[in-house]
């Protein structure tokens, strides 16, 4: 009796552990969000912290020119400026750009003959020897890509995150270069006005023409990945919302709060609707809010799509009349693709960034 009780509560007990151990999986899956699973790998250990050192560094070595707003002054009448930002810090090696970075900046100066592209970038200013070859490549072939240093210390001065920035707070953060992405992008359409870019977007179109706008992710969520504020009264009005929101609001150890959070809380103030889906440009005082065909016409679930032979011509198809395709770099960094391969990716990098493509190796 006893011993048969006694199996019967380890028994219990076992199914109780099976139970809570399940449980934990189940929710751990169930909220699949990026902070979560991030956040406990950094609380365990997993994850080594970005390494940041570059940030407050002010020598002046190697080749890379510093940005001066000053540069883009003459154009900003017209806000036509694209910015990308690489907020990695390099050693010795030197910067490094891979080729997907290299084919969205090529793709925005192809489409976009009649703008301003620029990478912005933190680390100090010498490039890899590998990385020198392809960028003096498109620098000698294109007239509109400029690459240039900015220096975090001089570039918050003077502007209404100078005592945020002091305050190190940013320091909090859990995901330090890409808080510092979004920090840049919403700090540079302050200053100068244009539009923002991610470095794992291909462009497709002209933008040109566009001026205060922001892509769609799905019907909830505005996407930080490409926006614009030009120099009008809504894009200014846009800009300081955007930069209080983030003084306000900034968040170390939430991934998204900074960049798709901004954007997306500024709308749903500046619009009075809280869905993205029921934002129109009447609702948003002028600005103008694209559905996710036209920059993320895959969303970030289907994003092997993009690496997917057999379903080219379905992808092909829905990515035809899109201005961008994102390529969600989060999941899909790690697919290779060999150049020539018959997938989306590659077939659309070999139109819209061909020199990059064809000048990267064998592996795209
Ligand atoms: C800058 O250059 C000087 C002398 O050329 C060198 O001593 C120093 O280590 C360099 N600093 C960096 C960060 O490369
Ligand atoms: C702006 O353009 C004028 C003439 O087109 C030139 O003289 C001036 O140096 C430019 N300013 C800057 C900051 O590039
Ligand atoms: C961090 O990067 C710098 C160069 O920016 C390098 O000198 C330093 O060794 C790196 N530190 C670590 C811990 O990797
Ligand atoms: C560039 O600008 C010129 C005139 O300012 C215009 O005629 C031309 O269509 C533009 N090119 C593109 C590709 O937008
Ligand atoms: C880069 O090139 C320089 C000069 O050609 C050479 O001295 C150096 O070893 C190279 N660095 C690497 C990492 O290959
Ligand atoms: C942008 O607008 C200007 C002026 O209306 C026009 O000349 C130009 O062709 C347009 N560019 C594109 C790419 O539509
Ligand atoms: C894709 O389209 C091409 C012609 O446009 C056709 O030859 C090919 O069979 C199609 N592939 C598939 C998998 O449907």
């Amino acid at each position: 009796m006893m011993l048969l009780k006694l199996i019967a509560r380890k028994k219990i007990k076992t199914i109780l552990a099976i139970v809570f151990v399940l449980c934990l999986f189940l929710f751990t899956f169930i909220i699949d969000t990026h902070d979560f699973v991030k956040r406990a790998r950094v609380l365990t250990g997993h994850i080594v912290l970005d390494n940041i050192t570059c940030y407050g560094d002010s020598s002046t070595n190697g080749s890379i020119d510093t940005f001066s707003i000053y540069e883009t002054m003459n154009k900003t009448v017209s806000s036509k400026n694209i910015f990308f930002f690489q907020t990695n810090c390099f050693g010795s090696e030197g910067v490094v750009l891979k080729p997907r970075q290299l084919c969205a900046i090529e793709s925005a100066a192809l489409m976009n003959p009649n703008m301003s592209i620029y990478l912005l970038i933190l680390s100090h200013s010498k490039f890899s020897n590998n990385t020198e070859d392809n960028v003096k490549m498109l620098l000698t072939n294109y007239n509109n890509i400029f690459i240039k240093r900015i220096y975090t210390n001089d570039y918050f001065k003077n502007t209404p995150l100078e005592d945020w920035w002091k305050s190190g707070v940013f320091y909090e953060s859990y995901w330090p270069k890409s808080h510092m992405s979004d920090v840049l992008r919403f700090l540079t359409l302050w200053k100068v006005g244009g539009i923002y870019l991610d470095l794992d977007i291909v462009v497709k179109s002209s933008l040109e023409n566009l001026t205060d706008f922001v892509g769609a992710e799905d019907a909830i969520d505005a996407n930080a990945a490409v926006f614009g504020l030009g120099h009008t009264e809504i894009g200014r009005h846009v800009a300081n919302m955007c930069i209080e929101d983030l003084r306000k609001n900034f968040r170390g150890d939430n991934w998204g709060n900074n960049g798709p959070g901004v954007i997306t809380r500024v709308l749903q103030k500046l619009c009075s609707t809280k869905n993205v889906a029921d934002m129109t440009t009447s609702k948003c005082q002028g600005f103008t809010v694209y559905p996710p065909s036209d920059f993320f016409p895959i969303p970030w679930k289907k994003w092997k799509l993009y690496f997917d032979a057999k379903e080219k011509n379905k992808t092909m198809d829905k990515i035809k009349n899109s201005r961008t395709i994102h390529l969600w770099n989060l999941h899909s960094k790690s697919e290779r693709i060999n150049v020539g391969d018959q997938v989306p990716y590659g077939i659309i990098a070999n139109k819209y960034c061909p020199m990059t493509y064809n000048n990267c190796g064998k592996v795209f």
